[in-house]
C-alpha cells in the first residue's frame, strides 16, 4: 500500500534533488561546508522516506527495513564519530565502495526479477542493468583495495603482477563482453560473470597505484559510483537516482582532475605509471646531508620580532594532530601585532581540503587561510615562513628539476621569503620521495621533533620572550 500520492512523492524527490545541489554548492567552501553536508544528509533522509512511503516496500517489508536501518546506523555512527582525520580517505573509500556495491546488487536483483518489477518494454533497461553491475562491482572491489592500502593492511607500494598489462586488458575485455551479453540476453549468469570480471578489473586497476596517489583513485572511484548510480536510476526508473548519480559523477570527475592538476600529474600517469615501468611511490630514505638546526627558543625569538609570517601546514600537521597548537601559536602572534596567515596548498596533506578541514577543527578564522596563488606574491615581503609537517608543497624542484616527479606542480614559494623554519621529525623526504633543496638553503633552519611538541615549545618560548 502506497502511503503517499504520486504528486507528493514527486515533490519530495524534487526537494531532495534541490538539497543535493545546494549541498554540493555548500561543500565548495570551508565556511559553508558543514551546512552543505547537513543539507545533503537531510536530502538523503527525505529521499529514503519518500521511497519507503510511496511504494509498498514499507508495508510488505517493515521488519527488513527497520533491521537494515538499525544495523546500518549501529555500524556507521561510531565509525564516523571515531575516525581520525588522517584516516578519512579510507572512510570515503569505503562509503564509495558501498555505493558501487549497492548499484551492482540492484542490477543483479533486477536482472533476476526483471518481469516481477515490471520494467520490461524499456529496451534500454538491460543496458542500464549491465552498466550498473559492471561499474558498481569495479567500484566496490577497487575501493576495497584502496581501503586496504591506506589502512596499511596490505603494502601501499605499487604492486605490478607478472603480465599485468595483459591481465588488465583481459579483465576489461571480459567485463565489456559479458556486459554486452547481459544487455542482449538478460541472462543472470552473464550478470554474474560481469560482476566477477569487473571486480578483477577493479583490483588490477588499483594494485599498481602507489599509496600516496590512492586518494586520487578514491576520487576517481567516487566518479564511477556516480555512473553506477545513474545506471541504477535508469534500471529502476527513479529520477532522483539519476540526479544524485549525475551530481556524484560530475563532482568526482572535477575533483579528480583538480587533484591531478594540483600535483602537476596526469590521471593516466597516476593510474598506469607503474605499469609503464615508472614508479608512483618515492624513496623513504633519510638524507645524510647536514642542515642548520634551530631550537624552539630560536624560533620563538625570531617569530616574536617578525612583521609578517606565513605558516605552511602539510601532512605532518595532521599526523601530529597539531592543529590546535598551531592555532594557539598563530593567535598569540597576532595578539602581539604580527601579521600571520596560513598558506594553503591545494594538495597539502593526503586528501582534498585536508588542511582546511584540519584547521576548521581548531576554529581557525577562514580569512586567515590564503591559497597558494594569492600567498605567493606576498612572499618577498614575508619575514618568516614556518613549514609545519610539509615538504613537497614547498620543494623548489617542482620549478627547477624536470626529472622530479613533482616537476610542474605549483608550489608555495617559501624560498622567496626572508627566513624559513622547517618543523619535522627527521631528514626523511615527503610523499614524492625526493630531496628538498630548500632544507639546505642558507635561509633555512630545521627544528626537529614531532610538530605538536615543537609548536608547544615554541609557544612556551614566545610567552616568555
Ligand atoms: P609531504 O611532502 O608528504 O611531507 C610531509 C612532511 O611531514 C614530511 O617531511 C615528514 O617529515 C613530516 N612529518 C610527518 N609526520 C610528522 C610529525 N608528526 N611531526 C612533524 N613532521 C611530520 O606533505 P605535503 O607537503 O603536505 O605534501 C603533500 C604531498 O602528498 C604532495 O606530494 C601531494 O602531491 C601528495 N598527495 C596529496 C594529495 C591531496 S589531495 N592532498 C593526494 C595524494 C597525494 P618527517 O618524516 O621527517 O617528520
Amino acid at each position: 500500500m502506497n502511503l503517499l500520492p504520486g504528486w507528493v512523492a514527486g515533490l519530495g524527490y524534487l526537494v531532495a534533488a534541490v538539497c543535493f545541489i545546494v549541498a554540493i554548492k555548500g561543500l565548495a567552501s570551508p565556511r559553508t561546508a558543514r551546512r552543505g553536508n547537513l543539507i545533503g544528509a537531510l536530502g538523503a533522509a527525505l529521499a529514503v522516506a519518500v521511497v519507503l512511503l510511496s511504494t509498498d516496500f514499507l508495508t510488505t517489508n517493515l521488519v527488513i527495513v527497520l533491521v537494515t536501518i538499525v544495523i546500518g546506523a549501529a555500524l556507521a555512527v561510531p565509525v564516523a564519530r571515531r575516525v581520525p582525520i588522517t584516516d578519512m580517505p579510507q572512510l570515503v573509500a569505503l562509503f564509495n565502495g558501498i555505493g558501487g556495491g549497492a548499484a551492482a546488487l540492484v542490477g543483479i536483483v533486477e536482472l533476476s526479477q526483471h518481469e516481477v518489477l515490471g520494467i520490461e518494454g524499456d529496451a534500454m533497461a538491460p543496458v542500464a542493468m549491465a552498466t550498473g553491475i559492471g561499474i558498481g562491482s569495479l567500484t566496490l572491489v577497487g575501493s576495497i583495495v584502496t581501503f586496504l592500502k591506506l589502512q596499511g593492511w596490505m603494502t601501499s607500494r605499487p604492486v605490478v603482477l607478472p603480465g599485468a598489462p595483459v591481465l588488465f586488458g583481459a579483465s576489461v575485455l571480459v567485463t565489456v563482453a559479458a556486459a554486452v551479453a547481459v544487455a542482449v540476453t538478460e541472462n543472470i549468469w552473464w550478470g554474474v560473470l560481469t560482476l566477477v570480471a569487473a571486480g578483477a578489473f577493479g583490483v588490477l586497476l588499483v594494485l599498481p597505484v602507489g599509496g600516496a596517489d590512492v586518494p586520487i583513485v578514491i576520487s576517481l572511484l567516487n566518479a564511477t559510483t556516480g555512473l553506477a548510480v545513474i545506471a541504477t536510476g535508469w534500471a529502476v526508473d527513479n529520477v532522483l537516482l539519476l540526479v544524485a548519480g549525475t551530481l556524484i559523477g560530475a563532482a568526482g570527475t572535477i575533483l579528480t582532475l583538480a587533484m591531478a592538476r594540483g600535483m602537476g600529474r596526469s590521471v593516466a600517469g597516476i593510474l598506469f605509471g607503474a605499469l609503464r615501468g615508472g614508479s608512483t611511490a618515492g624513496s623513504t630514505e633519510a638524507s645524510d646531508r647536514p642542515v642548520r638546526t634551530a631550537t624552539a627558543d630560536d624560533v620563538a625569538v625570531t617569530l616574536a620580532y617578525a612583521r609578517r609570517i606565513v605558516v605552511v601546514p602539510g601532512y605532518g600537521l595532521a599526523v601530529a594532530q597539531a592543529q590546535h597548537t598551531i592555532a594557539e601559536l598563530v593567535d598569540a602572534l597576532r595578539e602581539r601585532g604580527v601579521d600571520v596567515v596560513y598558506g594553503i596548498h591545494p594538495v597539502a596533506g593526503r586528501m582534498p581540503g585536508h588542511m582546511n578541514v584540519l584547521l576548521a577543527e581548531a576554529n581557525v578564522d577562514y580569512d586567515l587561510l590564503v591559497e597558494a596563488g594569492d600567498v605567493n606574491p606576498t612572499m618577498p615581503a614575508t619575514d618568516v615562513v614556518i613549514v609545519v609537517g610539509a615538504n613537497d608543497v614547498v620543494n623548489p624542484a617542482a620549478r627547477t628539476e624536470p626529472a622530479a616527479p613533482i616537476y610542474g606542480m605549483p608550489i608555495i614559494d617559501a624560498d622567496a621569503a626572508g627566513q624559513v623554519f622547517f618543523l619535522k621529525r627527521s631528514m626523511r623526504p615527503g610523499f614524492a620521495g625526493i630531496e628538498n633543496e630548500l632544507l639546505f638553503s642558507e635561509k633555512t633552519q630545521v627544528l626537529f621533533g614531532d610538530a605538536k611538541d615543537s609548536l608547544a615549545a615554541v609557544l612556551a618560548g614566545l610567552t616568555s620572550a
